[in-house]
């Protein structure tokens, strides 16, 4: 084993073994190398090849750090104790998702082997028609593992260790900690109701960036949409950045509450919009189509094929199938509209109690706090489970994400509370500031 290769993996076992923690300092290459007897060469090697695994970061005079790595079962919280309402999941209804063992057996499912087509071409021309009706160009689709494997894969085709990425702050933690364990830099940007603020983003691409990933509606945590305006004045901010690779996380797609306003029509550079039925179908479809431009499709996909080969065309079957039943596209209007009624419940008992939230679309409500860690546990005393923001933020103020997605009606005036009751709320600000 190479020396530097032995460094990097002795400190990535104090990592595993919690000896060195996240946030602590790495001794300078100097120390190290004179420590080690070997030569600094080595030890900026190690360093490196750290900072490649998403395990460290430097930061000019401060060094090299060692990175908060929490896993996913920490940024999905811990199941709540018995008798607690669970209000931090982020998932969609259960009851408002399509029966899928129902589906199944109603599928007609060819053979499929290696060599075939990897999409299923029924799925691609029923997405392709939602895409063209979105104002986003569809000529090059291609199938992937949900939303999440769409942004990876589009950021590995594009961007290499040590880029920087602008992202949405607060956004969903699985983002964040994907950007981070590829290695890139986040690079925050503030939003409000309606999505990035041009003037943060203009501020945030004049230090330079690679690509920004941009949630279009039923933004995770806060609930934002793009309005047309706001997608128009990013725009103009963003044309003089033709290098940047947009990213659009479409990740509530059918159920989400609000229009598709996209970034990218007119866009001359690298793109994705990944569309994910995650929430539309349930979780379990693990399924996103990626629209992109040619070149940015073709690299996504070529590389999924020497992994997984394709998405299983029983996913691909069931999920063109789900689109096209009219019985299905109504549960699909109903689940929207029930989202909306307990978002709009939960933000008229909040305001009603002189409490800042927010929430125009998708599956949850942020709620600005003043310490995430005493309102998240004085909730949990109260009987309600909700997400501490903490994993969704970068330099944003603190909140907690509430998952209204099963939250009923007359539910929302015993938990805005709870919330009341955990003492005065965070000074009013906007945006999320
Ligand atoms: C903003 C955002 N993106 C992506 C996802 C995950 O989507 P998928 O399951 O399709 O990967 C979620 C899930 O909550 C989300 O909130």
């Amino acid at each position: 084993v190479r020396a530097s290769n032995s460094i990097a993996l002795s400190v990535e076992r104090l990592i595993k073994g919690a000896e060195v923690h996240p946030g602590d300092q790495l001794p300078t290459i100097r120390d190290l190398a004179a420590a080690l007897s070997v030569s600094p060469t080595t030890v900026a090697a190690a360093y490196r090849e750290l900072r490649h695994r998403g395990l460290a970061h430097s930061e000019g005079r401060r060094g090299t750090l060692i990175n908060d790595q929490p896993s996913t079962a920490a940024l999905n919280g811990l199941p709540p104790p018995e008798g607690v309402r669970n209000l931090a999941t982020g998932s969609p209804d259960p009851s408002l998702v399509p029966n899928l063992s129902e589906v199944l057996g109603k599928l007609r499912l060819e053979p499929v082997s290696y060599g075939g087509p990897v999409s299923l071409q029924a799925l691609i021309d029923i997405v392709r028609v939602q895409f063209s009706a979105d104002g986003i160009p569809g000529d090059a689709l291609t199938v992937v593992s949900g939303a999440l494997d769409g942004i990876e894969r589009t950021l590995s085709a594009h961007l290499r260790p040590g880029d920087r990425v602008l992202l949405e702050d607060p956004c969903f933690s699985r983002t964040l900690a994907l950007a981070r364990s590829l290695a890139l830099v986040p690079v925050p940007v503030r939003t409000d109701d309606e999505g990035p603020l041009p003037d943060m983003v203009a501020a945030a691409l004049a230090g330079g960036a690679s690509a920004f990933v941009v949630t279009p509606r039923a933004h995770n945590p806060t609930g934002a949409a793009l309005t047309v305006e706001r997608a128009q004045q990013l725009q103009a901010v963003l044309s003089d950045h033709p290098a940047l690779v947009l990213v659009e996380d479409d990740h509530a797609s059918l159920v989400a509450g609000a229009p598709a306003v996209s970034l990218v029509p007119g866009w001359p550079g690298h793109w994705a919009v990944v569309r994910s039925f995650s929430k539309a179908m349930g979780p379990d479809v693990r399924l996103a189509v990626v629209a992109g431009d040619t070149i940015t499709v073709d690299r996504v996909e070529r590389r999924h094929a020497l992994g997984p080969g394709w998405v299983a065309h029983i996913l691909q079957a069931a999920t063109a199938w789900l689109l096209a039943d009219p019985a299905t596209a109504q549960l699909l209007r109903k689940a929207s509209a029930t989202y909306a009624e307990r978002r709009a419940a939960l933000l008229g008992a909040l305001a009603e109690r002189g409490i800042e939230a927010h929430g125009v679309s998708g599956l949850n409500v942020w709620v600005p706090v003043a310490h995430e860690s005493r309102a998240t546990q004085h909730l949990l005393h109260a009987g309600w489970a909700v997400h501490p923001g903490e994993y969704c933020r970068i330099s944003s103020p603190p909140g907690v994400r509430i998952t209204i997605a099963t939250l009923a009606v007359d539910e929302a005036p015993a938990l805005a509370d709870a919330l009341a009751d955990d003492g005065p709320p965070a000074r009013s600000h906007t945006p999320f500031a």
